[in-house]
């Protein structure tokens, strides 16, 4: 990111969520990223997953500058990069674990067979430790499960990057550990990791943490090896 800014404009006030942010994520990061509440972390976020667009500066992704690509190219590399966990599950609750896991591949470009699909989905839900309760609807599951379920939809697509937002904020601190756990083991087989966390002991785990403070990096702090 060089200089990026997001200003959000109503009739009545304009919000400046983002000022002239300069951040380099390298492939395999672990990156941690806090500051007080309205500060711009999910802004950011939103950003680096190519949910929102900024309003000033350049974004680009592996040398694509993503200021240039239509609606369409902007979609696909979304899909195909980079996964997403939110502080609420946004799990669909008439669909069972199985079909919520699946809905990523189902909307991709690229065509997966039912084979594909359902081995996709079946380890996914193994890693999260909730194959078990493939059947049920969410709404039958315990907060810590819907997140673990939530885990195993945004790891379907197999992303290299994946964007967390408060991913323990409506758990029990063991559910929390367990959601942790996963995520630090994903990041040790090579995903990249953006985390955005209040929690103190989970964003000192990440390599590089950030601290935000009304939409400024206030700090950085990186425990990357020198080369
Ligand atoms: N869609 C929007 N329209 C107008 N203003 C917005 C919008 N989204 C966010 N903002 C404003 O941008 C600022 C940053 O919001 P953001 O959601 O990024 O904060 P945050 O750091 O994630 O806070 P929290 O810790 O409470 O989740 C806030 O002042 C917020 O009011
Ligand atoms: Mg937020």
């Amino acid at each position: 990111m060089k200089a990026i800014s997001k200003v959000f404009e109503t009739e009545e006030v304009e919000t400046h969520a983002l000022k002239n942010i300069d951040l380099i994520i390298r492939s395999g990061d672990y990156v941690s990223i806090s500051g007080p509440s309205g500060c711009g972390k999910s802004t950011l976020l939103s950003i680096l997953g190519l949910l929102d667009l900024p309003t000033g500066g350049e974004y680009l992704i592996e040398g694509v500058n993503t200021s240039e690509l239509s609606l369409d190219e902007t979609a696909e590399l979304r899909n195909s990069k980079i996964g997403f966990i939110f502080q609420s599950f946004n799990l669909i609750d008439e669909l069972s674990v199985s079909d919520n896991v699946a809905l990523p591949l189902q909307y991709s470009t690229q065509k997966f067979s039912m084979e594909e699909i359902n081995k996709r989905v079946t380890r996914c839900l193994d890693m999260v430790e909730m194959s078990h309760r493939m059947s049920h609807k969410p709404n039958q599951l315990s907060g810590g499960q819907q997140q673990r379920v939530a885990i195993a939809r945004a790891l379907v697509t197999d992303p290299a990057i994946l964007l967390v937002d408060e991913p323990t904020g409506n758990l029990d601190s063991s559910s929390g550990d367990k959601v942790m756990a996963i995520i630090d083991h994903l990041n040790q087989n090579g995903t990249t990791i953006c985390m955005v966390t209040h929690d103190p002991r989970y964003a000192d785990k990440a390599k590089t943490k950030l601290k935000l403070l009304d939409g400024t990096i206030t700090q950085e702090e990186a425990l990357r090896k020198a080369i």
